[in-house]
């Protein structure tokens, strides 16, 4: 069993955040066997659904994410799926068509933020076996595989809000909802968290 090692994650103003992230060559693939687990491990004790490889400082195009029973659809492209690595990807959409949705980031705590995505991409990449792979993805599916790849070229999300209104802290809108029992949006539960 490899050790697995819970970086600490950087946050929005550390500069590493705004790079472009280097491809993933041949020569970094030891090192891949160590930044894995631990980017696995990282995302799992921060409770998050996704995490990018520049967020524990290392600049290189690389991501993990998950699709929780409790975000998916169910939708074609947006089923539950366990932990997916995803290496050099790309998306293109699928669609024209974006959605507004709720995200946070590990990056970013605290806060959530009103996103705009689209609804509907094609990614492709590689695994982390080094496969190639090609994937239609939808919904929450997407969305983080969107945020994730914003992460690799030094976008984060409120980078992409066009309401700046819906900004703010988690605890903050869970009262105000709790107070109108008019929940709009799961805002608790409904961030990236990526
Ligand atoms: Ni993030």
């Amino acid at each position: 069993m490899e050790s697995m090692e819970i970086r600490p994650i950087i946050r929005m103003g550390n500069p590493i955040l705004r790079l472009k992230a280097n491809a993933v060559e041949p020569e970094h693939a030891e090192s891949l066997t160590t930044i894995i687990p631990d980017m696995i491990a990282t995302m799992r004790d921060a409770g998050g659904v996704g995490l990018a490889a520049p967020q524990i400082g290392v600049s290189l195009r690389l991501m993990v994410f998950e699709v929780p029973v409790s975000r998916a659809t169910n939708l074609d492209g947006d089923k539950p799926c366990d932990i997916q690595v995803l290496i050099n990807p790309n998306f293109n959409p699928a669609t024209s068509d974006k959605e507004l949705g709720w995200e946070g980031c590990l990056s970013i705590p605290g806060l959530r933020g009103e996103v705009p995505r689209y609804k509907e991409i094609t990614y492709t990449g590689f695994n982390g076996e080094g496969t190639p792979i090609e994937t239609f993805a939808s919904g929450f599916h997407a969305r983080v595989v969107q945020h994730e790849m914003d992460h690799l070229d030094g976008i984060l999300y409120p980078d992409r809000m066009i309401d700046l209104t819906r900004f703010g802290y988690v605890e903050e809108f869970t009262k105000m909802q709790e107070q109108s029992r008019s929940p709009d949006g799961d805002i608790k539960n409904g961030g990236a968290n990526g």
